[in-house]
C-alpha cells in the first residue's frame, strides 16, 4: 500500500520519500503510481499532470532521505519484528519533533511505539486499497500518543482528501476490520453450511448491503493471507470466532486472491 499512499500525499502536494528495500520494487511502485494517476487524470479527478505529480515523490533504498521529513508512514508487512526494526531505524533518523504512523490493519500501536524514544508521536494511520480511491482513513492512538499527534494525524488525513475516523481507544481490528470480520465469518458459514454459493453471497452484499464489491471478491482483492492473518488477530485479542475453513484452506494451497490469479475466484 505504500506507493498508494504516496501517490495521495503527492496528489495533495506534499513531498514524498519513498523508500523500500529494492529498485525492483521501487521501480514496480513508479509504474503502478503513474498508471494510476493517468487514470485520474483522465477522468478529471485530478488537475496536475501525472508526471508534475509524480516530481514530488523521490525514491530511495536509503533511510537517509527520511532525515527532513515532518511526518513518516510505514507500510511494511503486518510482522510485529519488521515493524519494530523499521520504526527503530525510522526512530534514528527521522527529525525528533516528527510524528512516526504506521499503516497497520491489526498490529497493537502500542507495541510499535514501544521501540521508539518518541511513543508520544507514535500513531496508526490506517488507510485502504485502492488508497487513491477509498476515503476513509482510521486514526489510531496508543496508550501513549498525545492528542496534539492525533489531531495533527487527523489534519493531514483531511489535507490528503480523506475522511478520518478518529478512534477513542486501540482495539485489534480498529472500527473497520471488526465489522469487516463479522461480515467475513457469515458469508464463511452460510457457504460452509450448504445454505448459499459463494457467487450468492457477493450478489447478496453487492445488491442488497450495496457494497462495491461482493465479501468474498473483497477478501480476494484484499488478499486471503491477510484475511487469515486480521482473522487470527481480532479473535486471539478476544473477539468471538466462528469455525469456518475455507479461508485457511485457500491459503494453504497458496490460492491468495487477485494477487496470485486464484482465490474463491480466478482472475486473467
Ligand atoms: N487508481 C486510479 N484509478 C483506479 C484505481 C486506482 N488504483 N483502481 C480503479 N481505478 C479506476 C478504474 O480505472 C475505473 O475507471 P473508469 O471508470 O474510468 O474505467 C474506476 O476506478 C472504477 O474501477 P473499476 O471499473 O475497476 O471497478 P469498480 O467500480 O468496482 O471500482 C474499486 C474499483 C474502487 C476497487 C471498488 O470496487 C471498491 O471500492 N471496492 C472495495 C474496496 C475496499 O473495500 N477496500 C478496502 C479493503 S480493506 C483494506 O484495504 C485494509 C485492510 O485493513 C485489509
Amino acid at each position: 500500500m505504500g506507493h498508494g499512499i504516496a501517490e495521495v500525499a503527492a496528489i495533495s502536494g506534499m513531498e514524498v520519500k519513498l523508500i523500500d528495500v529494492s529498485w525492483d520494487i521501487l521501480n514496480r511502485a513508479k509504474e503502478r503510481m503513474t498508471d494510476s494517476l493517468k487514470r485520474l487524470y483522465e477522468r478529471g479527478v485530478i488537475k496536475d499532470s501525472p508526471d508534475s505529480i509524480m516530481s514530488l515523490i523521490e525514491m530511495s533504498v536509503s533511510y537517509d532521505v527520511a532525515k527532513s521529513v515532518d511526518f513518516a508512514i510505514e507500510a511494511v508487512p503486518e510482522i510485529l519484528d519488521l515493524k519494530r526494526k523499521v520504526f527503530n531505524e525510522l526512530d534514528k533518523v527521522v527529525p525528533k519533533e516528527s510524528i512516526l504512523a504506521t499503516n497497520t490493519s491489526s498490529i497493537p500501536i502500542s507495541d510499535v511505539a514501544e521501540t521508539t524514544s518518541r511513543k508520544q508521536k507514535v500513531i496508526g494511520m490506517h488507510f485502504f486499497n485502492p488508497p487513491p480511491l477509498m476515503k476513509l482513513v482510521e486514526v489510531i492512538p496508543s496508550k501513549y500518543t498525545s492528542e496534539e499527534t492525533v489531531d495533527f494525524t487527523v489534519d493531514l488525513s483531511k489535507k490528503m482528501g480523506k475522511t478520518p475516523v478518529r478512534l477513542r481507544v486501540e482495539v485489534p481490528g480498529f472500527v473497520s476490520n471488526r465489522i469487516f470480520l463479522r461480515l467475513l465469518q457469515e458469508a464463511c458459514r452460510e457457504v460452509e453450511a450448504g445454505e448459499a454459493t459463494i457467487e450468492e453471497v457477493d450478489s447478496t452484499a453487492r445488491n442488497k448491503l450495496n457494497l462495491p464489491m461482493g465479501i468474498f471478491e473483497l477478501a480476494d482483492y484484499v488478499g486471503l493471507d491477510v484475511v487469515v492473518d486480521l482473522w487470527k488477530v481480532i479473535v486471539e485479542r478476544g473477539a468471538s470466532d466462528v469455525k469456518c475453513s475455507s479461508f485457511k484452506r485457500k491459503v494453504e494451497a497458496k490460492e491468495l486472491g487477485v494477487k496470485t490469479g486464484k482465490g474463491f475466484y480466478t482472475y486473467p
